[in-house]
């Protein structure tokens, strides 16, 4: 695809080649995510950042990684600071704020919602998230994580085995993965989750359209014994009716050191898109993995400063003028490495 002024909302915009366009231009931020260099390639350049759901990790990585290429944020957080609460429209915001920024992030709780945002928007707009269809740059730090896992392990993405666990019904995350590893070769999808909250049929359809192997279970422990990935997910309690309805799937899956050791290979890799829900009647990801070397959760939030460098620099054009502005850090960077 040709990147430049495109606006980046679904992961069936991709082909492999683009996809590994993104990871060269992420490898090549890694300098600026350290703290080793900084580049003011888009100095002078606005985010508009409209998150209207809760976020940690792709609001403030998505600001980071605009600030680390020199260019200055402005947010909305919320429906209620937001003029769309006195009844304004998707259109007439995306007018409105693609006069204000170069280009826009937006997270909303409604599927299509960011789509048709970017309809009426003047500048590129990317999908932070909308409703439960999908979260590219997500999927996208979770491969570029995953490819790097198994670089350190000799291997590439092609013939991957991949466990998905929790809410695969709900889970934006799980269904841009999907749609991202159909891309490869020979890839084997176990999807773990109780019935009512299963992956969409389509995706499943798709993925074996495609060519890869797809096993359903509703049980966690066979299912993770011969994989490279576990790959966990939050049950997305905003989704449900009601907290009750989420509390009888809450806990399901519970992957901790004493279930990994007993049934996982030594060296399958732990990975979660994060929050993950650490409250008692959860505990999807148990403490105790903190200290397991194969727990790459905090290697994903790191590796999504990279990438998001990458798509802003790509749909922005400056993909090669990064180094053009790049000098060494002068303040103490505390040794950061990724
Ligand atoms: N993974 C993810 O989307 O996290 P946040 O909800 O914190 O952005």
């Amino acid at each position: 695809m040709n990147f430049s002024g495109s606006h980046i909302l679904s992961i069936d915009q991709f082909d492999r080649g683009d996809v590994e366009t993104i990871f060269n231009v992420a490898d090549k931020m890694a300098p600026f995510a350290k703290r080793d260099s900084i580049t003011k390639v888009l100095d002078g350049a606005i985010l508009g950042s409209m998150f209207f759901e809760a976020s940690t990790r792709t609001r403030i990585s998505f600001g980071s990684a605009f600030n680390l290429l020199g260019g200055s944020v402005r947010e909305t957080t919320g429906f209620e600071h937001s003029a769309i609460a006195k009844g304004e429209s998707l259109y007439d915001t995306a007018r409105v704020l693609s006069g204000y920024s170069d280009v826009i992030v937006m997270r909303h709780p409604e599927n299509g919602s960011v789509l048709e945002f970017s309809k009426a928007s003047r500048v590129p707009v990317l999908n932070g998230g909308d409703g439960t269809n999908e979260h590219p740059s997500q999927a996208l730090l979770d491969l570029y994580t995953i490819k790097n896992e198994l670089a350190f392990r000799g291997r590439n993405i092609d013939r991957l085995r991949i466990a998905m666990v929790g809410d695969l019904k709900f889970g934006r995350t799980v269904h841009s993965l999907c749609k991202l590893l159909a891309l490869f070769k020979d890839i084997r999808v176990v999807l773990v989750s109780p019935e009512e909250l299963k992956m969409p049929r389509e995706l499943v359809e798709y993925l074996k359209e495609q060519g890869q192997e797809v096993i359903e279970s509703d049980a966690l422990e066979e299912s993770i014994s011969n994989v490279d990935i576990v790959y966990s997910t939050r049950i997305q309690e905003e989704r449900f009716k009601s907290q009750e309805e989420a509390d009888i799937y809450r806990g399901r899956f519970r992957l901790n050191q004493t279930i990994y050791t007993a049934n996982c290979e030594p060296n399958t890799v732990i990975m979660h898109p994060l929050p993950r829900d650490s409250r008692e009647h959860a505990r999807e990801l148990d403490d105790d993995l903190n200290d397991n070397p194969n727990l790459a959760i905090f290697r994903q939030t790191d590796n999504g400063v990279l990438v998001r460098m990458a798509l802003f620099a790509l749909v922005l054009d400056v993909e090669h003028e990064i180094n053009s502005s790049a000098r060494d850090t002068i303040w103490y960077t505390a040794g950061r490495s990724l």
